[in-house]
């Protein structure tokens, strides 16, 4: 499963941040192998969002280090992050509403073609932009939708295509935030199979608060609490952790 070079893709080093007299990331220390699932896990306010908007640049480190093969990314803007290969999805979805579901994805295959994101209008009689934005939908079982204006397909529907526009950027490592928050149990299923069916050489870390879902996709987990990290392991090992059982499973 892993990259038969070993070692991780991700690194975060000591990473503190504060909103005031809030202290959201308390030294937050840990590695995501190339390759691996890697799911974060913590209640509410655990500070799991605030950790990947300083894995892409979206806060910035007050504290600490984030490396990407091994280079400290720590300085870079989130855009020049999202070029080497760093790529999110928000909890809330960030679709173009008006637009088409071929034509949200084809805004992804634009920035991966090297093209400014105005270039959509031109873009439309692009048949090299329209066929890999297509290609995109077909491996994610969405290409039955391209035609739809996206506020008409449905949320789980939305998330999935959120996830296709995030691949066309042609990501190193995918993160995605809750991507089954608000979705129905058909449509977590969905999501989960596309995740699954992901390339096993795209190393993705995901924020999930359902445990279900989060066992099932994650190999390895790390988890926060009040912006502590309190474990940090195997799926298998983290589950069984009497301090995480405790403070976040319950008493199950
Ligand atoms: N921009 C901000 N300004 C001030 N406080 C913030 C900001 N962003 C997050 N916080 C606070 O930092 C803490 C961690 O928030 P964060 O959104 O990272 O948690 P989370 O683990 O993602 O929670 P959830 O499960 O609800 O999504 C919370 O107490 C939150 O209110
Ligand atoms: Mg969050």
């Amino acid at each position: 499963m892993f990259d038969a070079n070993g070692g991780s893709i991700l690194t975060v080093s000591d990473v503190s941040v504060h909103f005031g007299g809030l202290l959201a990331l308390d030294r937050v220390t840990f590695n995501v192998a190339r390759g691996s699932r890697h799911g974060i896990l913590g209640p509410n306010g655990a500070g799991k969002t605030t950790l990947f908007n300083v894995i892409t640049g979206f806060v910035s480190t007050q504290a600490g280090i984030v490396r990407l093969n091994r280079n400290d990314i720590s300085a870079l803007s989130p855009h020049r992050r999202a070029r080497l290969g760093l790529v999110r999805t928000f909890q809330i979805t960030t679709l173009f509403k008006d637009l088409t579901v071929l034509e949200n994805a084809l805004l992804g295959a634009l920035v991966r073609l090297g093209h400014h994101r105005n270039a959509l209008r031109a873009a439309r009689d692009d048949s090299q932009a329209i066929a890999l934005a297509y290609e995109q939908l077909e491996q994610l079982h969405l290409d039955h939708l391209a035609d739809m204006p996206v506020q008409q397909v449905s949320y789980g529907e939305q998330r999935q295509l959120e996830i296709a526009v995030s691949l066309a950027l042609d990501p190193q490592v995918l993160l995605l935030d809750e991507p089954t928050a608000g979705l129905s149990h058909a449509e977590t299923h969905a999501v989960i199979d596309l995740i699954r069916n992901l390339p096993q050489s795209l190393t993705v870390v995901i924020i999930e608060h359902d445990l279900e879902v989060v066992f099932q996709l994650a190999d390895h987990l790390t988890v926060l609490h009040y912006g502590r990290r309190i474990a940090d392991g195997l799926t298998q090992e983290v589950r069984e952790d009497p301090v995480v059982r405790e403070v976040y499973l319950g008493t199950d």
